[in-house]
């Protein structure tokens, strides 16, 4: 992997979000308490004058503990031929399997965070969490939203500054 500096970083964001995905891993690596899951909604720019990332976090997944417990996280991206691990790590909770190792991945220690990497990423963002939110029904500008909420569990919304970027192109 060769560490990117974030000035230098291209992506194509929508594509990336929508249609490649990222695992999003939160917790603590070497204590061997941490969880992960896929994720699909978010962001990425400029915040504060920091690069940062937006990710949601719905509060009953397994990894919104995580997140709301550790400082860091980190996203990773995979290429193509792990498209079946990224659908099971979305679909199955880490609250009662261990999807990480029943789906093969390998989780790493991180360079600058403590929350874990994946050995089989291509790209890595290193964050650490700098804002938080709840989206707020009220704010729903397009009416169309409120489809995304039947159960109405709004998403917890977090930035993260970007504090190390590695990729395998
Ligand atoms: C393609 C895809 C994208 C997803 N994006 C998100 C997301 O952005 N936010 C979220 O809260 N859940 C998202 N999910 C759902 C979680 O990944 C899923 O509920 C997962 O099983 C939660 O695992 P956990 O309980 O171990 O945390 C997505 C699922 C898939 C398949």
């Amino acid at each position: 992997m060769k560490k990117v500096c974030p000035t230098e970083f291209t992506i194509q964001p929508h594509n990336h979000w929508n249609n490649k995905w990222f695992i999003l891993a939160a917790g603590d690596y070497e204590a061997g308490d941490f969880n992960a899951m896929t994720v699909a909604w978010g962001g990425m720019g400029t915040m504060w004058g920091k690069p940062f990332v937006t990710i949601v976090v719905r509060p009953a997944r397994h990894t919104y503990s995580f997140i709301e417990k550790y400082p860091t996280f980190t996203l990773c991206s995979f290429p193509e031929i792990y498209k079946k691990q990224l659908v099971l790590m979305g679909s199955r909770s880490g609250r009662s399997h261990d999807k990480i190792s029943d789906c093969g991945l390998t989780t790493m220690a991180s360079t600058n965070v403590a929350a874990p990497s994946f050995k089989q990423a291509d790209l890595i963002l290193e964050c650490k969490k700098i804002y938080w939110d709840d989206l707020k029904p009220e704010n729903f500008l397009d009416p169309s939203i409120h489809e995304k909420y039947p159960e109405k569990d709004y998403h917890r919304m977090y930035f993260g500054e970007i504090l190390s970027i590695w990729e395998n192109k």
